[in-house]
């Protein structure tokens, strides 16, 4: 499996969106994460269509929309209309899954879903032929720049041996806390995509960050 980086926005200097999109651009990332917050589902509030569409025009690589939000069902749709290629939202968070899928699925978008730290993976098996991609969360949903979870790691693991039972190739995405340093166990335990927010955005040279990620 490749690995591929995807640094989120959430880190990034807002005032300066195009600028910093065009440096994640250029950069080795495949993927770019944009997490939208509610004020519901997380004590935090960050942004929406507007700016997915901003970033869109700066960059013609993945958007990896990541919906904190409550009731995903009645906005993902949207989502993918604003410019997601990848829409992910939580097990906890939908109250009707089958339809959340259908309509990230219709409106022509791949499809993920994301368990929070406390939630066992074994909730997901039954889910796991109908999406394209699990978040697993290593830090509580909400915030940038909080520290890993380790127990993740298990849980990544415990996925990985799940779809490979299943005969699926499910990507595996984790966010939260994660940098060059632990960026080597994270794709051992058998991680496809790693998100990372602050390490890469607070990096001297943001650049070299992801790549040293990538090679960790
Ligand atoms: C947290 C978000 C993360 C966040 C990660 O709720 O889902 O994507 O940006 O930030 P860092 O990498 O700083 O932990
Ligand atoms: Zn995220």
């Amino acid at each position: 499996m490749p690995r591929i980086v995807a640094p989120s926005m959430l880190s990034a200097d807002f005032g300066h969106l195009d600028r910093d999109t065009r440096m994640v651009d250029r950069s080795a990332a495949e993927w770019i994460h944009i997490d939208v917050m509610d004020g519901l589902f997380v004590p935090n509030i960050s942004f929406g269509f507007p700016v997915l569409k901003a970033i869109r025009r700066a960059s013609a690589k993945c958007l990896d929309v990541h919906l904190m939000i409550v009731d995903p069902e009645r906005y993902a749709g949207r989502f993918v209309e604003a410019g997601a290629d990848i829409v992910t939202f939580h097990y906890e968070a939908a109250r009707d899954i089958p339809a959340c899928i259908g309509s990230i699925r219709r409106a022509g978008a791949r499809v993920g879903i994301s368990v929070k730290p406390a939630t066992p993976v074994e909730v997901l098996c039954d889910l796991l032929p109908s999406v394209d991609m699990v978040l697993v969360m290593s830090v509580e949903p909400g915030f940038g720049g909080q520290a890993f979870i380790p127990e993740a790691l298990q849980k990544v693991a415990d996925l990985r041996a799940m779809a490979r039972q299943l005969g699926l190739e499910t990507l595996i995405e984790v966010d939260g806390g994660i940098s060059a340093r632990n960026a080597g166990a994270i794709f051992a335990a058998g991680a496809d995509v790693l998100v990372a927010g602050s390490s890469i955005f607070g990096a001297a040279d943001p650049e070299a960050e992801i790549v040293r990620m990538l090679n960790a």
